[in-house]
């Protein structure tokens, strides 16, 4: 019976401790990244654009699971990206859009996103 509970108590410190790590090697948990700015990255290019991706161009370009591993320089690049690329309506690119209308950005997500990435990008500019 002793022995058991040992057993057990080894199990769930075991179950604990897997939680903790795998809660801290997910990037969108210690980033600040509200929440609305992140369904609308999740909807219309995390798909493309995280290291689990198929699409390798797209990865290489920007990966949001690591951009929070980047550089300051490096993160302040891919900010000003992110907004260029939605103000300009490269991304989501529009092959994909005209298979996936569902994931095209409102406008009212279009601006979130825009002005979410140039405050970062501008809060990281003055920080350094
Ligand atoms: C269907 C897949 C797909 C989706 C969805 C997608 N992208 Fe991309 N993205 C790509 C590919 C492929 C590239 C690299 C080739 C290119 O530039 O067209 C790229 C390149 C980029 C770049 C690098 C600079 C540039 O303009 O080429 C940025 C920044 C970017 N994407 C942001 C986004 C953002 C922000 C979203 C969501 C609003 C998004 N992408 C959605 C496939 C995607």
């Amino acid at each position: 019976m002793k022995k058991r509970s040992i057993i057990s108590v080894f199990i769930a410190a075991l179950f604990a401790m897997s939680f903790i790590v795998s809660a801290h090697d997910n990037p969108t948990k210690k980033d600040n990244m509200p929440e609305n700015v992140k369904a609308a990255i999740n909807k219309s290019c995390f798909g493309c654009h995280n290291s689990d991706s198929k699409n390798e161009d797209a990865k290489k370009e920007l990966d949001f699971k690591k951009l929070d591993g980047l550089s300051t320089i490096k993160k302040i690049g891919a900010y000003k990206e992110i907004g260029e690329a939605i103000e300009e309506q490269e991304m989501p690119p529009k092959k994909f859009l005209e298979r996936k209308p569902e994931k095209k950005l409102t406008d009212e997500e279009k601006e979130l996103l825009i002005n979410w990435s140039k405050k970062e990008a501008e809060a990281l500019v003055k920080s350094k």
